[in-house]
């Protein structure tokens, strides 16, 4: 059993020993990015049980940028089944930066992975939709039952990365051209664009942890949101490339799935115990939040939940 007074205070010291940790910087790339204050942070726990901890800013919402991977491949999996996500995009790392064009080069176009851009903006195109606004409502709906249903785009950071976006839509073209984009293109960017672009609280990030942690139910909507099935293949994607090109150094230290996006946020799963969610906007230069990995790492490493621990 989870002490909850343990994990207040192991909360508590996460955030004043790591949540104003130094070094990083802001995304530049994508303009309403560069602008957030970068003394922003928070750090949140939701158990499996539904108890909420955090501290810091907890109410500002944030940009969940590559976070929403981890979202459209859970619908992919939903819609489609391990096997068909796993040969139409591909479950393994590509060892490479986010957005490289050259693991689509050394792949024959296959992106291997769900959470880099490549493999994202194919499971955008593999979900089942009628049209583009299904598709984008879909993949919404899908963000709001994992974690909130106040989640929701915020326009002027959806203008600012749709006019930035040239490399992405290059990658769906390449996609499409090696057979592995599964609708129109500039739908598939348009709509991971815009799947990029919704903003959420630290504790809502939590949620939706602690609703991979569970198996599929999120416990506070108390929904059967996923099939206990899909979580495994989620949970090993994010080990897998959850942190990009430094994924197997996060596996080393924290031994915990987790998942960052460029506007600051990061995520761990302890699978069935909780969700550990972190936001600070200074990044490293492989895109992850530099407060927010160690606030997080902190947590997991003060309560000793490691996976690959006996
Ligand atoms: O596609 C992009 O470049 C952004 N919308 C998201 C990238 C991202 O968050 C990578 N993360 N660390």
């Amino acid at each position: 059993m989870l002490d909850l007074s343990t994990l207040h205070s192991v909360v508590e010291q996460s955030y004043r020993e790591f949540g104003q940790a130094p070094g990083g910087a802001n995304a530049d790339y994508i303009p309403f990015l560069a602008n957030i204050p970068s003394d922003l942070s928070a750090l949140a726990v939701v158990t499996a049980n539904g108890d909420v901890i955090s501290a810091g800013d907890i109410h500002y919402r944030f940009a969940i940028e590559s976070i929403s991977k981890v979202c459209t491949l859970a619908l992919a999996l939903e819609d489609w089944g391990a096997q068909t996500v796993q040969q139409k995009i591909g479950a393994d790392a590509t060892g490479m930066p986010f957005n490289s064009v050259m693991a689509l080069e050394l792949h024959g176009g296959k992106p291997l992975s769900p959470l880099v851009n490549a493999g994202a903006i194919a499971s955008a195109s593999l979900i089942k939709a009628e049209n583009t606004e299904d598709r984008w409502n879909r993949i919404l709906g899908m963000q709001r039952k994992l974690g909130s249903p106040q989640i929701k785009l915020s326009s002027p950071l959806n203008e600012s990365e749709q006019s930035t976006n040239f490399h992405n839509r290059a990658i769906a073209w390449l996609l499409y051209s090696s057979g592995y984009l599964y609708c129109d293109p500039m739908e598939a960017c348009d709509v991971y664009t815009r799947q990029c672009s919704t903003l959420l609280t630290t504790v809502e990030l939590a949620t939706m942890g602690a609703t991979l942690a569970t198996g599929g139910i999120n416990p506070l909507s108390k929904e059967r949101v996923l099939s206990p099935d899909n979580t495994p293949r989620i949970l090993a994607d994010m080990t897998m490339e959850g942190l990009y090109d430094t994924s197997g150094d996060w596996a080393y230290t924290v031994g915990l799935p987790g998942k960052s996006g460029v506007g600051g946020g990061i995520l761990a799963v302890v699978p069935g115990v909780m969700g550990i969610a972190a936001f600070s906007p200074p990044l490293d230069d492989i895109g992850n939040s530099v407060r927010g990995q160690k606030m997080v790492a902190s947590v997991a490493n003060t309560l000793g939940y490691n996976l690959y621990k006996s």
